[in-house]
């Protein structure tokens, strides 16, 4: 399979995008996948910058078996989107952003990550910050099924590209 370059974005880099960066990580390595992977998050804002995630985001990714505490905190640069392949979105807000910032031919790498999970029947991971325990929840559950979603898209991607030899 091809190696992909993903970064996971979202507001603060404290709650969604570090607990997306998690999920996935563990989904792509039960499925024996993650060496065909680099992945990466950062936030649109810098308030949180060199911090590790929110506690509360730590203890709801560890409930699933999931450990976030290493993670650490950064805003989005330039050179992002010539580093990675695809820049995930967790909602609409960050998405506009994304793509106000992207230079003309990096726009097209610029998705929602539930794009990959069309079937929850919504753009946006709702953001836990402000809100109790059972945000941080339902935001896992969304991103832990636009994570198989998206596995399995680039598996299929890298078995076409196989085929055709590249
Ligand atoms: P996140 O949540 O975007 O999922 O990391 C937020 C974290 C911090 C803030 C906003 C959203 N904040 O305003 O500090």
């Amino acid at each position: 399979m091809t190696r992909h370059r993903l970064l996971f974005v979202c507001l603060g880099n404290i709650c969604r995008s570090p607990m997306a960066e998690g999920v996935f990580r563990r989904v792509a390595e039960d499925e024996g996948a993650m060496h065909d992977f680099e992945i990466d998050s950062a936030g649109m804002g810098n308030w949180h910058e060199g911090q590790a995630p929110d506690t509360r985001a730590q203890a709801a990714a560890l409930t699933r078996g999931v450990d976030i505490s290493a993670q650490c905190a950064r805003q989005v640069r330039a050179e992002d989107f010539a580093r990675f392949d695809i820049l995930l979105a967790m909602d609409r807000s960050n998405h506009a952003d994304l793509m106000s910032l992207a230079p003309q031919d990096a726009r097209h790498k610029v998705r929602f990550f539930l794009d990959f999970a069309p079937h929850v029947g919504t753009k946006d991971v709702p953001d836990p910050f402000y809100g109790g325990n059972e945000g941080f929840d339902h935001a896992l559950d969304l991103i832990e099924a636009a994570s198989r979603g998206l596995l399995e898209v680039l598996r299929k991607d890298g078995a076409k590209q196989a085929r055709r030899g590249g």
